[in-house]
């Protein structure tokens, strides 16, 4: 049987249907507290530059409320490097950020930024923090990751639930392969391995199934269910699928 698999749940879109009424209410932390509770083994949220949903109280909010680990999703700038140095979570994932994107559209290009990605990591590896670099399975992206000195590889899979979801099902077990071989490659340079992006009870198992994937973050799905069954029976659910997957 392969390693376990960790569920990390990500909260943002608690925080986007609170801020777009301006209102004090839905509270991530409750969200994430009413996760943990339900079985999630990590609370994920993304400071965007634009605070469109995450805000910065929200982030401090949840380092001091949650018992499980922070995973602090954010762009590789000055600013959040700042934020994440006093947050001190237990990881950082950087995410590439385009103020025009609706969501996280592609990887980032660890290839292309080598150098400065580099040395952007290290003062958050010497605080302590697991970083993580959210990309495409290219190979050469992976190979970047391992060498400017990052523990984990987070697998872009929003492709993959796109084209499931467009009905491209040659293609989508194509991306699935690619996936598969990223991940095994990945994880041959010593790299912990984690997925996600767009990840819904359809699309999970394949994924969970891949063998040296060891955490899912998953979000706006749970959140968008969470409106139909709740969100404890909605992360219960994923987190049964994801078992049922691994076995
Ligand atoms: N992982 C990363 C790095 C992300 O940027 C996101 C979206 O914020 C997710 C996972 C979760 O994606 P979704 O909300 O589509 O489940």
């Amino acid at each position: 049987m392969s390693k376990p698999l960790r569920l990390g749940v990500n909260i943002d879109h608690v925080a986007t249907i609170r801020n777009a009424r301006g209102s004090a209410y839905p509270d991530p932390l409750r969200a994430a507290l009413l996760a943990e509770a339900a079985g999630a083994d990590g609370i994920t949220a993304h400071l965007r530059e634009d605070r469109r949903h995450i805000r910065d109280a929200d982030m401090a909010a949840l380092k001091a409320g949650i018992g499980i680990p922070l995973n602090f999703e954010m762009a590789a700038t000055a600013e959040m490097q700042e934020i994440a140095l006093a947050t001190r979570p237990h990881a950082v994932c950087l995410v590439p950020e385009k103020r025009e994107e609706r969501t996280t559209e592609g990887g980032l290009d660890v290839a292309g930024d080598e150098a400065r990605l580099a040395a952007y990591v290290s003062p958050l590896r010497d605080a302590g923090a697991r970083v993580s670099m959210f990309i495409g399975h290219d190979a050469a992206q992976i190979a970047a990751s391992a060498r400017i000195g990052a523990a984990v590889v987070e697998l872009h899979t929003g492709h993959y639930c796109d084209l499931h979801y467009e009905g491209r099902f040659a293609e989508r077990d194509a991306e699935l392969a690619a996936l598969r071989e990223g991940a095994a490659y990945a994880h041959s340079l010593g790299l912990e391995v984690h997925a996600g992006h767009g990840l819904t009870f359809e699309t999970v198992a394949p994924i969970a199934a891949i063998p040296e994937i060891r955490e899912l973050n998953i979000g706006h799905f749970l959140i968008a269910e969470a409106v139909f069954i709740g969100l404890g029976p909605a992360i219960a659910e994923m987190r049964r699928l994801m078992d049922a997957a691994r076995a």
